[in-house]
């Protein structure tokens, strides 16, 4: 069973991925780490953000046991994952690694932007998982606070609406609702209420 969630920034999609892979003994794979490693790779080499075959190669060689390096989890480099992974070939290097993860006897959670969509269009299980803006950005606000990350709360709001239009706009796998998924807004629901849901559609109810 592969259970595809997909979202934006904040949206609570990635707690849920969790809960939902413990749940159902699954192996889980925040993909948005795999664009954030290749964004780290290429600060940690100096090389422009932009460069698309600078870029490339990262993705091509990228070493996914930098995938635990806590440096990716910092709020900047959501911002530079979001400006690598518009470019097609960057895409297109992590794609079958993707599909490899997902191919597990038993099945996997991923999530991302473009699970539902792209990686794994057959995906027995899609969950598009929103909120509004302004509680994404409260939350992810006190998420980086608990890391020590003091940022005012309106730099948050600003950052994720601009990655919300990055990630919507780009030519290539931009955040959309799959036909098929099942949209899960999180806005007034904490994180139990959430995976109520959540498992209510995979078994099935929902
Ligand atoms: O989910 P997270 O905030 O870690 O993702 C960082 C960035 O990586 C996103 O803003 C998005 O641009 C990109 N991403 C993507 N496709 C995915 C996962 C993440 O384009 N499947």
């Amino acid at each position: 069973m592969i259970i595809a969630i997909d979202g934006p920034a904040a949206s609570g999609k990635g707690t849920l991925a969790r809960r939902l892979a413990a749940h159902y003994r699954l192996p889980h794979l925040d993909t948005g780490l795999l664009y954030r490693a290749v964004a780290l790779t290429l600060l940690d080499a100096d090389r422009d953000l932009a460069d698309a075959t600078a870029a490339a190669d990262a993705a091509r060689g990228l070493d996914v046991a930098f995938l635990g390096d806590p440096r990716l989890r910092d709020s900047a480099m959501g911002e530079a994952a979001s400006i690598v992974s518009a470019q097609a070939a960057v895409r297109a290097a992590l794609l079958d690694w993707q599909r490899r993860f997902a191919g597990a006897p038993g099945g996997a959670v991923l999530d991302g932007r473009d699970i539902g969509t792209v990686v794994c269009p057959d995906a027995a299980v899609k969950l598009f998982v929103t909120a509004s803006a302004e509680e994404r950005a409260r939350r992810r606000h006190r998420e980086l606070g608990e890391r020590g990350e003091t940022i005012p709360y309106d730099a948050v709001l600003a950052d994720i609406l601009r990655r919300d239009a990055r990630d919507a706009d780009r030519d290539a796998a931009p955040l959309r609702v799959a036909e098929d998924a099942v949209v899960l807004d999180t806005t007034a629901l904490d994180a139990d209420a959430a995976f109520q849901v959540a498992t209510d559609v995979v078994e099935g109810r929902g």
